[in-house]
Protein backbone atom coordinates (compact mmCIF):
# COMPACT_ATOMS: atom_id res chain seq x y z
CA UNK A 1 0.00 0.00 0.00
CA UNK A 2 1.76 3.64 -0.97
CA UNK A 3 0.47 7.13 -0.42
CA UNK A 4 -1.33 6.89 -3.63
CA UNK A 5 -3.13 3.86 -2.97
CA UNK A 6 -4.37 5.31 -0.16
CA UNK A 7 -5.53 8.55 -1.26
CA UNK A 8 -7.34 6.68 -3.80
CA UNK A 9 -9.66 5.09 -0.82
CA UNK A 10 -9.76 8.01 1.47
CA UNK A 11 -11.56 10.23 -2.23
CA UNK A 12 -13.64 7.45 -2.82
CA UNK A 13 -16.49 8.54 -4.44
CA UNK A 14 -15.62 12.20 -4.12
CA UNK A 15 -15.62 14.70 -7.33
CA UNK A 16 -12.45 14.64 -9.75
CA UNK A 17 -13.49 18.35 -10.92
CA UNK A 18 -13.35 21.55 -9.36
CA UNK A 19 -17.13 23.06 -7.81
CA UNK A 20 -15.44 26.34 -8.04
CA UNK A 21 -13.08 28.16 -9.39
CA UNK A 22 -10.76 28.72 -6.57
CA UNK A 23 -10.46 27.10 -3.29
CA UNK A 24 -9.51 28.47 -0.36
CA UNK A 25 -8.36 27.62 3.70
CA UNK A 26 -5.97 28.37 6.61
CA UNK A 27 -4.87 26.07 8.67
CA UNK A 28 -2.74 26.71 12.18
CA UNK A 29 0.94 25.80 12.92
CA UNK A 30 1.23 23.13 16.09
CA UNK A 31 3.92 22.48 18.71
CA UNK A 32 4.15 19.34 19.82
CA UNK A 33 3.98 19.09 23.79
CA UNK A 34 4.23 14.78 23.71
CA UNK A 35 6.35 14.35 20.53
CA UNK A 36 6.02 12.69 17.57
CA UNK A 37 9.08 11.01 16.74
CA UNK A 38 9.53 7.85 14.41
CA UNK A 39 7.47 6.22 12.18
CA UNK A 40 6.26 2.87 11.39
CA UNK A 41 5.72 3.75 8.15
CA UNK A 42 7.73 6.32 6.16
CA UNK A 43 5.44 6.23 3.29
CA UNK A 44 2.05 6.85 4.66
CA UNK A 45 3.88 9.06 7.95
CA UNK A 46 2.96 6.75 10.43
CA UNK A 47 3.69 6.98 13.66
CA UNK A 48 5.25 5.06 16.43
CA UNK A 49 3.26 6.95 18.20
CA UNK A 50 0.38 9.16 19.64
CA UNK A 51 1.24 12.57 20.62
CA UNK A 52 -0.29 15.95 21.28
CA UNK A 53 0.04 19.43 20.47
CA UNK A 54 -1.25 22.61 20.70
CA UNK A 55 -2.30 25.00 17.55
CA UNK A 56 -0.63 28.02 17.26
CA UNK A 57 -3.42 30.15 16.82
CA UNK A 58 -3.89 32.94 13.89
CA UNK A 59 -0.26 31.74 13.19
CA UNK A 60 -0.01 29.50 10.13
CA UNK A 61 -0.61 29.42 6.92
CA UNK A 62 -3.69 30.31 4.49
CA UNK A 63 -3.05 28.70 0.52
CA UNK A 64 -5.06 29.95 -2.35
CA UNK A 65 -6.05 26.98 -5.16
CA UNK A 66 -7.15 26.86 -8.64
CA UNK A 67 -6.57 24.58 -11.60
CA UNK A 68 -5.07 25.16 -14.94
CA UNK A 69 -3.96 23.37 -17.91
CA UNK A 70 0.10 22.50 -17.66
CA UNK A 71 2.95 22.54 -14.98
CA UNK A 72 1.80 23.83 -10.90
CA UNK A 73 2.61 26.93 -10.45
CA UNK A 74 3.62 27.77 -6.44
CA UNK A 75 4.01 31.10 -4.86
CA UNK A 76 5.54 31.46 -1.59
CA UNK A 77 4.68 35.30 0.26
CA UNK A 78 4.03 36.64 -2.79
CA UNK A 79 7.32 35.17 -4.92
CA UNK A 80 6.94 32.73 -7.55
CA UNK A 81 8.89 29.62 -6.65
CA UNK A 82 11.42 27.40 -9.15
CA UNK A 83 9.73 24.61 -9.78
CA UNK A 84 12.73 22.46 -8.29
CA UNK A 85 12.84 24.05 -5.09
CA UNK A 86 12.37 21.70 -2.22
CA UNK A 87 9.18 23.69 -1.47
CA UNK A 88 7.46 23.45 -4.74
CA UNK A 89 8.03 19.72 -5.84
CA UNK A 90 6.88 19.04 -1.90
CA UNK A 91 3.68 20.61 -2.99
CA UNK A 92 3.31 18.95 -6.55
CA UNK A 93 3.98 15.77 -5.13
CA UNK A 94 1.52 16.30 -3.07
CA UNK A 95 -1.26 17.43 -5.45
CA UNK A 96 0.09 14.60 -7.81
CA UNK A 97 -2.51 12.26 -5.24
CA UNK A 98 -5.64 14.08 -6.23
CA UNK A 99 -4.73 15.24 -9.54
CA UNK A 100 -7.31 14.31 -11.98
CA UNK A 101 -5.41 13.85 -14.79
CA UNK A 102 -2.00 13.98 -15.79
CA UNK A 103 -2.36 17.38 -18.08
CA UNK A 104 -4.06 19.16 -14.75
CA UNK A 105 -1.83 21.33 -13.39
CA UNK A 106 -2.74 23.54 -9.99
CA UNK A 107 -2.15 27.29 -9.24
CA UNK A 108 -0.90 27.17 -5.64
CA UNK A 109 -0.56 30.75 -3.87
CA UNK A 110 0.67 29.91 -0.01
CA UNK A 111 0.99 33.14 2.63
CA UNK A 112 2.71 32.02 5.79
CA UNK A 113 2.11 34.14 8.82
CA UNK A 114 4.24 32.85 11.37
CA UNK A 115 7.40 35.36 11.51
CA UNK A 116 10.05 34.05 9.07
CA UNK A 117 12.54 34.18 11.25
CA UNK A 118 10.91 32.00 13.64
CA UNK A 119 12.60 29.24 11.96
CA UNK A 120 9.03 26.95 13.32
CA UNK A 121 8.19 24.39 11.10
CA UNK A 122 5.70 25.38 7.98
CA UNK A 123 5.61 21.69 6.77
CA UNK A 124 2.61 20.85 9.49
CA UNK A 125 0.06 24.14 8.72
CA UNK A 126 1.42 24.26 4.75
CA UNK A 127 0.07 20.36 4.62
CA UNK A 128 -3.18 21.01 6.41
CA UNK A 129 -3.89 23.98 4.67
CA UNK A 130 -3.12 22.43 1.00
CA UNK A 131 -5.52 19.55 2.26
CA UNK A 132 -8.52 21.68 3.45
CA UNK A 133 -8.37 23.92 0.35
CA UNK A 134 -8.57 21.21 -1.83
CA UNK A 135 -11.51 20.11 0.22
CA UNK A 136 -12.78 23.80 -0.58
CA UNK A 137 -11.75 23.67 -3.95
CA UNK A 138 -13.45 20.37 -5.00
CA UNK A 139 -16.32 20.87 -3.05
CA UNK A 140 -15.57 17.55 -0.85
CA UNK A 141 -16.63 17.99 2.65
CA UNK A 142 -14.50 15.72 4.36
CA UNK A 143 -15.13 15.00 7.34
CA UNK A 144 -12.34 15.94 10.21
CA UNK A 145 -11.19 12.82 10.41
CA UNK A 146 -10.33 12.13 6.45
CA UNK A 147 -8.73 15.69 6.33
CA UNK A 148 -6.43 14.70 9.00
CA UNK A 149 -5.61 11.68 6.95
CA UNK A 150 -5.31 12.99 3.70
CA UNK A 151 -2.80 16.48 5.53
CA UNK A 152 -0.74 13.40 7.36
CA UNK A 153 0.05 12.28 3.84
CA UNK A 154 2.01 15.30 3.10
CA UNK A 155 3.46 15.52 6.75
CA UNK A 156 2.93 14.11 9.83
CA UNK A 157 2.79 16.87 12.04
CA UNK A 158 0.03 18.23 9.45
CA UNK A 159 -2.37 15.24 10.63
CA UNK A 160 -2.83 18.05 14.25
CA UNK A 161 -2.97 21.52 12.00
CA UNK A 162 -6.36 20.37 10.83
CA UNK A 163 -7.70 20.85 13.90
CA UNK A 164 -7.37 23.63 16.93
CA UNK A 165 -6.36 24.03 20.02
CA UNK A 166 -5.05 21.13 22.09
CA UNK A 167 -5.14 17.87 19.81
CA UNK A 168 -4.48 14.64 20.33
CA UNK A 169 -3.27 12.46 16.85
CA UNK A 170 -3.35 8.40 17.63
CA UNK A 171 -1.27 6.48 15.92
CA UNK A 172 -3.83 3.62 15.30
CA UNK A 173 -2.33 0.43 14.08
CA UNK A 174 -3.60 -0.11 10.43
CA UNK A 175 -1.12 -1.02 8.10
CA UNK A 176 -3.46 1.72 5.68
CA UNK A 177 -3.23 4.13 8.79
CA UNK A 178 -6.91 4.74 8.60
CA UNK A 179 -7.16 4.72 12.03
CA UNK A 180 -4.04 7.53 12.42
CA UNK A 181 -5.56 10.70 12.96
CA UNK A 182 -6.20 13.76 14.67
CA UNK A 183 -8.74 14.62 16.76
CA UNK A 184 -9.23 17.79 19.11
CA UNK A 185 -9.51 17.77 22.65
CA UNK A 186 -12.45 19.42 24.39
CA UNK A 187 -10.21 21.64 26.95
CA UNK A 188 -9.82 25.20 25.89
CA UNK A 189 -7.43 26.99 28.40
CA UNK A 190 -7.71 30.95 27.51
CA UNK A 191 -4.39 31.76 29.57
CA UNK A 192 -2.13 29.19 28.10
CA UNK A 193 0.59 31.31 26.24
CA UNK A 194 3.31 30.04 23.94
CA UNK A 195 7.08 32.46 23.46
CA UNK A 196 8.92 31.40 20.99
CA UNK A 197 12.60 32.16 21.15
CA UNK A 198 14.53 32.64 17.70
CA UNK A 199 17.78 30.76 18.24
CA UNK A 200 18.53 30.68 14.57
CA UNK A 201 16.37 30.86 11.37
CA UNK A 202 19.26 29.06 9.42
CA UNK A 203 17.99 25.97 7.66
CA UNK A 204 18.97 23.13 9.93
CA UNK A 205 22.04 20.52 8.44
CA UNK A 206 19.33 17.30 9.32
CA UNK A 207 15.85 17.53 8.93
CA UNK A 208 13.31 16.02 11.24
CA UNK A 209 12.44 13.04 8.46
CA UNK A 210 15.97 12.08 8.48
CA UNK A 211 16.56 12.39 12.04
CA UNK A 212 13.37 10.49 13.24
CA UNK A 213 15.06 8.06 10.80
CA UNK A 214 18.28 7.64 11.84
CA UNK A 215 17.23 7.90 15.25
CA UNK A 216 14.58 4.90 15.13
CA UNK A 217 17.21 2.70 13.12
CA UNK A 218 20.33 3.60 15.52
CA UNK A 219 19.63 4.90 18.76
CA UNK A 220 19.33 1.99 21.26
CA UNK A 221 17.71 4.64 23.38
CA UNK A 222 15.08 4.80 21.15
CA UNK A 223 13.58 1.52 22.79
CA UNK A 224 12.62 3.61 25.72
CA UNK A 225 10.93 6.56 23.56
CA UNK A 226 7.62 4.30 23.55
CA UNK A 227 7.46 4.16 27.01
CA UNK A 228 8.16 7.51 27.53
CA UNK A 229 5.07 8.68 25.36
CA UNK A 230 2.90 6.60 27.06
CA UNK A 231 3.30 7.72 30.10
CA UNK A 232 3.78 11.18 29.13
CA UNK A 233 0.30 11.19 27.14
CA UNK A 234 -1.66 10.60 30.13
CA UNK A 235 0.17 13.13 32.18
CA UNK A 236 -0.61 15.52 29.82
CA UNK A 237 -4.08 15.00 29.15
CA UNK A 238 -5.24 14.73 32.53
CA UNK A 239 -3.15 18.05 33.24
CA UNK A 240 -4.60 19.39 30.64
CA UNK A 241 -8.43 18.61 31.84
CA UNK A 242 -6.88 19.24 35.79
CA UNK A 243 -5.49 22.76 34.37
CA UNK A 244 -2.66 21.62 35.97
CA UNK A 245 0.28 23.80 34.45
CA UNK A 246 3.41 22.53 36.46
CA UNK A 247 2.27 18.69 35.43
CA UNK A 248 2.06 19.98 32.20
CA UNK A 249 4.99 22.17 31.74
CA UNK A 250 7.11 19.80 33.52
CA UNK A 251 5.90 16.91 31.09
CA UNK A 252 6.32 18.65 27.90
CA UNK A 253 9.74 19.71 28.76
CA UNK A 254 11.12 16.28 29.83
CA UNK A 255 9.04 14.86 26.99
CA UNK A 256 11.07 17.32 24.27
CA UNK A 257 14.49 16.52 25.85
CA UNK A 258 13.60 13.14 26.05
CA UNK A 259 13.24 13.22 22.30
CA UNK A 260 16.69 14.88 21.91
CA UNK A 261 18.46 12.53 23.78
CA UNK A 262 17.44 9.25 21.70
CA UNK A 263 18.72 11.83 18.86
CA UNK A 264 22.31 12.03 20.71
CA UNK A 265 22.09 7.96 20.91
CA UNK A 266 21.91 7.48 16.64
CA UNK A 267 25.17 7.33 14.83
CA UNK A 268 25.66 9.35 13.04
CA UNK A 269 24.30 11.80 16.10
CA UNK A 270 21.50 14.01 15.82
CA UNK A 271 22.30 17.41 17.81
CA UNK A 272 19.92 20.43 17.40
CA UNK A 273 20.74 22.30 20.00
CA UNK A 274 23.09 25.29 19.32
CA UNK A 275 25.44 27.01 22.18
CA UNK A 276 22.40 29.53 22.62
CA UNK A 277 19.87 26.94 22.96
CA UNK A 278 21.50 25.79 26.13
CA UNK A 279 22.04 28.77 27.70
CA UNK A 280 18.54 29.75 27.07
CA UNK A 281 17.61 26.24 29.06
CA UNK A 282 19.97 27.33 32.14
CA UNK A 283 18.22 30.88 32.25
CA UNK A 284 14.61 29.12 32.17
CA UNK A 285 15.96 26.77 34.77
CA UNK A 286 17.56 29.65 36.83
CA UNK A 287 14.27 31.39 36.53
CA UNK A 288 12.39 28.78 37.59
CA UNK A 289 14.42 28.41 41.14
CA UNK A 290 12.41 32.00 41.84
CA UNK A 291 8.97 30.95 41.15
CA UNK A 292 7.64 31.62 37.62
CA UNK A 293 6.13 28.53 36.16
CA UNK A 294 7.99 29.17 32.63
CA UNK A 295 9.04 25.17 31.44
CA UNK A 296 9.71 25.35 27.48
CA UNK A 297 9.87 22.75 24.75
CA UNK A 298 11.61 21.94 21.56
CA UNK A 299 11.30 20.42 18.01
CA UNK A 300 13.74 19.32 15.46
CA UNK A 301 16.15 22.47 15.31
CA UNK A 302 17.71 24.72 18.10
CA UNK A 303 14.65 27.53 18.68
CA UNK A 304 13.33 27.49 22.10
CA UNK A 305 9.26 27.60 22.38
CA UNK A 306 8.51 29.05 26.21
CA UNK A 307 5.11 27.30 27.78
CA UNK A 308 3.35 29.92 30.54
CA UNK A 309 0.33 31.29 31.44
CA UNK A 310 -0.64 34.73 30.74
CA UNK A 311 0.01 35.71 34.59
CA UNK A 312 3.53 35.01 33.95
CA UNK A 313 3.85 37.48 30.89
CA UNK A 314 5.60 40.85 32.41
CA UNK A 315 7.92 38.74 33.56
CA UNK A 316 8.87 36.74 29.78
CA UNK A 317 9.03 39.62 28.04
CA UNK A 318 11.40 41.31 30.98
CA UNK A 319 13.76 38.36 30.68
CA UNK A 320 13.34 37.64 27.17
CA UNK A 321 12.58 41.13 25.62
CA UNK A 322 12.75 38.93 21.72
CA UNK A 323 10.06 36.93 22.77
CA UNK A 324 7.15 36.30 20.19
CA UNK A 325 4.67 35.62 22.31
CA UNK A 326 1.04 33.38 20.94
CA UNK A 327 -2.04 33.13 22.63
CA UNK A 328 -3.33 29.81 21.05
CA UNK A 329 -7.23 30.80 22.28
CA UNK A 330 -7.07 33.80 20.99
C1 LIG B 1 9.99 17.20 16.26
O1 LIG B 1 5.91 16.18 10.84
O2 LIG B 1 7.98 17.46 10.18
O3 LIG B 1 8.28 18.51 15.28
O4 LIG B 1 6.20 13.42 8.99
O5 LIG B 1 8.51 13.50 8.11
O6 LIG B 1 6.96 15.40 7.68
P1 LIG B 1 7.37 14.29 8.61
O7 LIG B 1 7.91 14.96 9.95
P2 LIG B 1 7.38 16.22 10.75
O8 LIG B 1 8.03 15.92 12.18
C2 LIG B 1 7.73 16.67 13.30
C3 LIG B 1 8.65 16.29 14.41
C4 LIG B 1 8.61 17.18 15.62
C5 LIG B 1 7.65 16.64 16.67
C6 LIG B 1 6.18 16.88 16.46
O9 LIG B 1 5.77 17.84 15.79
O10 LIG B 1 5.40 16.07 17.02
Amino acid sequence: LNKADVARQLLTGCATSPAKTRGEAFAPSNIALCKYWGKRDDDLNLPMTSSVSISLGDLGTRTALSMAEGADTVTLNGEVLARDSTFALGVSRFLDLVRPHRAAGFRVETVNSIPTAAGLASSASGFAALALALDDLFGWRLDPKRLSILARLGSGSAARSVLKGFVEWRAGDSPDGMDSFAEALPERWPDFRIGLLTVSSRPKAVGSREAMRRTRETSALYHVWPAIVERDLALIKEAVSARDFDRLGRTAESNALNMHATSLGAWPPVLFWLPESVALMHRIWALREDGPAVYFTMDAGPNIKLLFLAAETAVVKSLFPEVHIIAPFG
